[in-house]
């Protein structure tokens, strides 16, 4: 039996895999709802004549594509995307500010949203937050190079760093080879001047704040799916 995180989760993916249309190039996000997305988008490509092409946001997501026979493009064959479908960790209603890369796949989603036309997240209702940073801490990818320094640096900023290990215990590494310092800040108050502090870190190469992305947030819970717009500000 799916527990009922996994439900919504699963309802959250099918809504959105119904608004793709034929001849799209779709961002396909990462994650556990991503995933269900990539299975509820195989399906229909299964059942009808509906063309697209994904473009992957971590190695994982294109694993799973080449299994579910999910035609892969590169940004070499298509510069923008028509609809990215993501998952997130943290999201506001409002602004749909969010906090994503608890699964480490931040650096290439992030590149993947930003070649977006629109930008679609999947969650279930317990991601919903009142203010980033209330549930997790945000990750920060960092080149391995003198990542002691650039702990030192994140943690001047107020980020309190740590440095994410794998199983093994050694530095947990992302398809980008680099390493993951997640930043325990606290709910925000200001995640834009957060974000601004960031961007300028040293040895820094992206982090997990997605302000000003996403474009319409499906929300499942015991309701059904909500549709979450920005607030007009
Ligand atoms: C991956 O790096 C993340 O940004 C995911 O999109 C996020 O962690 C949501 O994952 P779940 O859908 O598994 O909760």
């Amino acid at each position: 039996m799916p527990s009922q995180q996994d439900q919504y989760k699963q309802d959250a993916a099918e809504a959105a895999a119904r608004i793709v249309e034929n001849g799209m190039v779709v961002g396909l996000g990462s994650g556990t709802t991503a995933q269900r997305f990539l299975h509820a988008l195989a399906g229909r490509l299964s059942r009808e004549s509906l063309r697209i092409v994904g473009i992957a946001s971590s190695d994982q997501t294109a694993a799973l594509a080449r299994e579910l026979k999910i035609p892969l493009a590169t940004f070499g064959d298509h510069s923008q995307i028509d609809l990215v479908v993501d998952g997130a960790d943290e999201v506001v209603p409002g602004t749909l500010d969010l906090l994503k890369g608890h699964g480490g796949a931040l650096l290439r989603e992030k590149i993947v949203a930003a070649s977006g036309r629109k930008m679609v997240i999947i969650v279930d209702e317990s991601k919903i937050v009142e203010r980033l940073g209330s549930r997790f801490s945000v990750p920060v990818e960092v080149v391995p190079f003198g990542w002691e320094t650039t702990q030192k640096r994140l943690k001047d900023i107020g980020g309190n760093p740590s440095l994410r290990l794998a199983k093994n215990n050694a530095p947990f590494i992302t398809d980008g080879g680099h390493y993951i310092m997640d930043c325990a800040f606290g709910p925000m108050e200001k995640p834009k001047e957060i974000a601004h502090h960031l961007d300028h870190v040293v040895g820094a190469v992206e982090h997990g704040l997605f302000l000003g992305f996403a474009s319409e947030v499906y929300v499942a819970g015991s309701d059904g799916v909500k549709i979450l717009r920005k607030a007009r500000t």
